[in-house]
């Protein structure tokens, strides 16, 4: 099993989902600082969701706060693409897009859990909030063969079908009485029936469960043929795709900002104040001295300086890494131990929705064993005329092998292994793509970095060097969650405020 599932993002330190509860109390327990910082100053590296909420956390206390942002606009890895978005990537290859008005592709962050602290800022910004359809029964799980594959839904009918039969034989058979010898096996079996649809005598034949052929209406509809044999489902792989929507933090229901995950930093900046934020300003060096923290950086081709009293350093920690600094070895060989991730995404724009048309899958994946992963489907501007889909969402190495590939070859290859799933329509209808590869983005260079937790470099960063503060979402238990920025941001933002 290599696909998008619950156990690949934990590998990729994304996961975290036992330790999300902790750091959502951590969230909720957030107190703002008083309106004491007035009078102070402090520089913010990095404006990402980090960075700009530590800029705007400390406004609101009276600091005086300044963000310096590598990039063209602020949001970090929140970067949502629109008709006429320019990027040129470390390799030189500059894309336009040209989607539609209205249409947009979310290249980093996607989804929200409802208890994330992110959707408590939706609420104070006003961004206003839509479901994201994570997981649909109607998406397909494609294994091996050309076609779609199969459904969700049958794919999930089949094994917990079977499973079920087969806990339900040996149950009966007395193999699990020592187990159940303080009772229960009448309730397990009653579970079993229920949960795996089998019949009286505990034995899967299928149902209206798995799907229809011809939905049922005045008459009662054509059920898919099936199901194959219990080896031919389990061979088949499905069952490695089944648990994703299970996770803590990929339960239905989901959340996405109307109109673009960028809704969010564009609001932290206008509540910060376009005046306090500087764009292409590139960080080169930062000192702690005794009267305050002085960083250097590079705008306009001009080499510049701004003091503050104290600093909240949120660039990724790969990057901060190779920044000369006097905040000790201890601590570039902390930032280094934060390994950085690649993965990447397309976005393909449809001249029509074939997907709700032809196939009834409104939002949603469907996973597959190619290297493409996952195909989204959009969670907005249903029955639109046109629609951009996420053509792949990979890790690893098929990410790394995708931001090898030239833009074009990435759209060509996305379409062919596309066909292979939804047939012509997948090229035919295209009208335009954008790539983005994460490892290859400038100022980022990976799509999150995974902490060493329990190190002592992941302890050593939580507390302030000198005068300079970190924070990220890679100084959080939710590493690849804008939740982890926001609640580590907070958490700079209280030591400073405290120490002030
Ligand atoms: P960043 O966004 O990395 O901000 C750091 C900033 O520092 C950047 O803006 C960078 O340009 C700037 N910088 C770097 N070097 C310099 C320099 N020398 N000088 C000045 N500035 C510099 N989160 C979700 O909530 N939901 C999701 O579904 C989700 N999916 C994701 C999918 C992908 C593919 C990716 C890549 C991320 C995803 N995330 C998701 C994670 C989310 O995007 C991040 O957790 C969050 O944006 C991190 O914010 P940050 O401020 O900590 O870091
Ligand atoms: N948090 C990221 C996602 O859900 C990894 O895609």
């Amino acid at each position: 099993m290599d696909g998008l599932t619950r156990r690949r993002l934990l590998q990729a330190g994304a996961g975290g989902a036992l330790l999300a509860a902790l750091a959502a109390s951590e969230g909720a327990a957030f107190t703002p600082p008083s309106r004491t910082g007035a009078g102070r100053s402090v520089v913010v590296l990095g404006g990402g969701v980090a960075g700009l909420t530590s800029a705007y956390e400390l406004g609101k206390a009276g600091y005086h706060c300044t963000v310096l942002e590598a990039r063209h606009k602020p949001g970090g890895r929140v970067l949502t693409i629109r008709g006429g978005d320019t990027e040129t990537d470390l390799d030189g290859h500059t894309q336009r897009a040209s989607f539609a008005y209205g249409t947009y592709f979310n290249a980093g962050a996607a989804r929200i859990a409802p208890w994330m602290v992110t959707l408590d800022y939706c609420r104070e910004l006003g961004v206003p909030i839509e479901v994201f359809v994570n997981s649909n029964a109607d998406a397909f799980i494609h294994t091996g063969a050309g076609g779609p594959g199969v459904r969700f839904r049958t794919a999930r009918a089949d094994l917990f079908g079977y499973v079920s039969q087969l806990l339900t034989r040996v149950t009966r058979s007395g193999g699990l009485d020592a187990e159940l010898a303080g009772g229960g096996r009448d309730e397990l079996l009653e579970f079993l029936r229920d949960f795996g649809r089998l019949t009286d005598d505990g034995e899967y034949q299928g149902g209206p469960d798995r799907g229809f052929a011809t939905y049922p209406g005045v008459d009662g509809g054509v059920p898919l043929d099936g199901p194959a044999s219990l080896s031919d489902v389990l061979r088949s792989g499905v069952g490695a795709y089944l648990g994703f929507d299970l996770a803590f933090d990929q339960a239905m229901p989901m959340f996405q900002p109307v109109g673009g995950m960028d809704r969010i930093p564009m609001a932290l900046a206008r509540a910060v104040g376009a005046d306090r934020i500087r764009l292409g300003a590139v960080v080169t060096s930062v000192a702690d001295r005794p009267g305050g923290v002085e960083v250097r950086y590079r705008q306009d081709g001009r080499e510049r300086m701004i003091t503050a009293d104290y600093c909240v350093a949120t660039m990724p920690p790969h990057l901060m890494a190779r920044l000369p600094h006097n905040l000790g070895d201890d601590v570039t060989t902390a930032l280094r131990a934060f390994t950085p991730f690649p993965a990447g995404k397309i976005g393909l724009e449809y001249r029509s929705r074939w997907w709700e048309s032809d196939l009834g899958v409104y939002g949603g994946a469907t996973d597959t064993d190619l290297d493409l992963r996952q195909i989204w489907y959009p969670s907005s501007g249903f029955h639109a005329a046109r629609g951009v889909l996420v053509g792949y969402y990979n890790f690893g190495t098929d990410a790394e092998a995708y931001a090898r590939l030239a833009p074009h070859d990435r759209t060509e290859r996305a379409l062919s292994l596309g066909e292979r799933i939804h047939g012509a329509k997948y090229r035919t209808e295209a009208m335009s793509s954008f790539s983005v590869s994460w490892s290859r983005v400038p100022h980022l260079e990976g799509a999150w970095a995974a902490p060493p937790y329990g190190s002592p470099a992941f302890a050593l960063l939580r507390e302030p060097a000198g005068r300079v503060h970190f924070a990220g979402d890679w100084l959080s238990q939710t590493v690849a969650w804008q939740h982890g920025a926001f609640v580590s941001a907070r958490a700079a933002v209280t030591a400073l405020h405290a120490r002030a």
